[in-house]
């Protein structure tokens, strides 16, 4: 006799998603004053005055969320230049990554995604008894080509963060053009720009995805309001793609998964324009910064597009990321990652990046 509950037997393989430590959890635990959280790519600067002024008087909390985020729908079509319908709303972008494998996976179909990317697109997809191919990468970029090579008869969607998280590559359009042409028009293809707005200062020309959404079937555009916007505690993200495919993912959306405050606060990052500007300029004086540092120490480094860099210490990142968390500091250890002497950092402001590397130099 069966004595105990059976889940379904694809989540055996399936772990809890670890995030970046708490920073009360780590101030406890080594009794200090202040910590340094680098590990989640959240914005150092917080977020828009206008936000805060916003959600200042909020006062309906026994009232229901707008389930359909008119007004916040409303802004964002006419900035994007799409139509309402083109849009739908997540409690992060997490949310929509298992809206789109629990909307197209069963049982046996696969899903393509780069062998060292952000690991929900796997997660999601393993959730419904879908099976993850991953594409080989080229120094430690998505490689387009390896994906397309990979297409069988049962891939049903295909998963690329670009920039990537963690490793912080990017491809050109070119690239993108030329596989967007090749990808039969039948696989969900779907280009996660969480970091996007960080390109924007680079030499990388910014992506031309919100376009392809309206001349493609099975392009899928995923954005959040975490990253650059300062979001990431509200939790709301948004995708764009045709109505057909937005229409499919209503119907599994829960009814109110985006809260009123959260979207009180999304209406009001998308009037400041200035802000988006002040974190993405210091964004890039930061990386200028640890490209020197890094340079300067010899450990080598991946250049960036996002607002976060692997970095190869040479040594058990393990161990390093221990001591520099007694220390205050939290970043990620590239372990989990298969990069095991390398970590992820993400980037604070400067004066808790002059404090890394000080900290960083007494451990090496
Ligand atoms: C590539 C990528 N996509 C999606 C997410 C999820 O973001 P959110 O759910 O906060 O929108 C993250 C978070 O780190 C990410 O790195």
């Amino acid at each position: 006799m069966i004595s105990m509950v059976q889940f379904r037997e694809c989540l055996n393989s399936l772990r809890p998603y670890t995030p970046g430590r708490p920073i009360e959890y780590v101030q406890k635990e080594f009794n200090l004053e202040s910590v340094i959280k680098l590990a989640s790519n959240e914005n150092p600067y917080g977020c828009s005055k206008k936000v805060i002024e916003a959600i200042k008087n909020f006062d309906s909390h026994s009232i229901y969320p707008d389930g359909s985020c008119l007004e916040l729908r409303s802004k964002l079509s006419g900035m994007l230049g799409v139509g309402p319908n083109n849009l739908i709303f997540g409690s992060g972008t997490d949310e929509l990554i298992y809206l789109l494998s629990k909307s197209i996976i069963n049982s046996g179909d696969e899903c393509i995604t780069a062998e060292i990317s952000f690991p929900q697109y796997a997660a999601s997809v393993m959730a419904m008894d879908g099976k993850v191919t991953y594409s080989k990468m080229k120094n430690y970029a998505y490689d387009l080509n390896d994906i397309l090579a990979k297409i069988t008869a049962r891939t049903k969607i295909i998963y690329i963060s670009n920039p990537n998280n963690p490793t912080g590559t990017a491809f050109p359009k070119e690239q993108q053009l030329d596989f967007i042409n090749k990808v039969p028009k039948n696989i969900l293809t779907v280009f996660d720009e969480a970091y996007a707005e960080f390109m924007a200062d680079g030499d990388m020309a910014p992506t031309e995805t919100l376009q392809l959404t309206k001349a493609h079937e099975n392009i899928v555009l995923l954005k959040t309001f975490s990253k650059a916007y300062g979001l990431a505690s509200f939790r709301v993200g948004y995708a764009v793609a045709n109505e057909y495919i937005i229409s499919n993912l209503e119907k599994i959306r829960n009814p109110f998964n985006v809260s009123s405050i959260a979207q009180a606060a999304a209406i009001a990052a998308l009037g400041d324009e200035s802000f988006l500007r002040y974190t993405v300029e210091n964004n890039q004086k930061v990386k200028k910064y640890l490209y020197d540092e890094f340079s300067s120490l010899g450990l080598p480094y991946i250049p960036s597009y996002a607002n976060f860099i692997m970095v190869d210490i040479k040594k058990d990142s393990n161990e390093i990321f221990k001591k520099l968390m007694s220390e205050g500091l939290i970043v990620r250890p590239g372990a989990a990652y298969g990069m095991p002497t390398f970590l992820r950092v993400s980037f604070g402001a400067l004066h808790e990046m002059e404090k890394f590397i000080s900290v960083l130099k007494k451990y090496l």
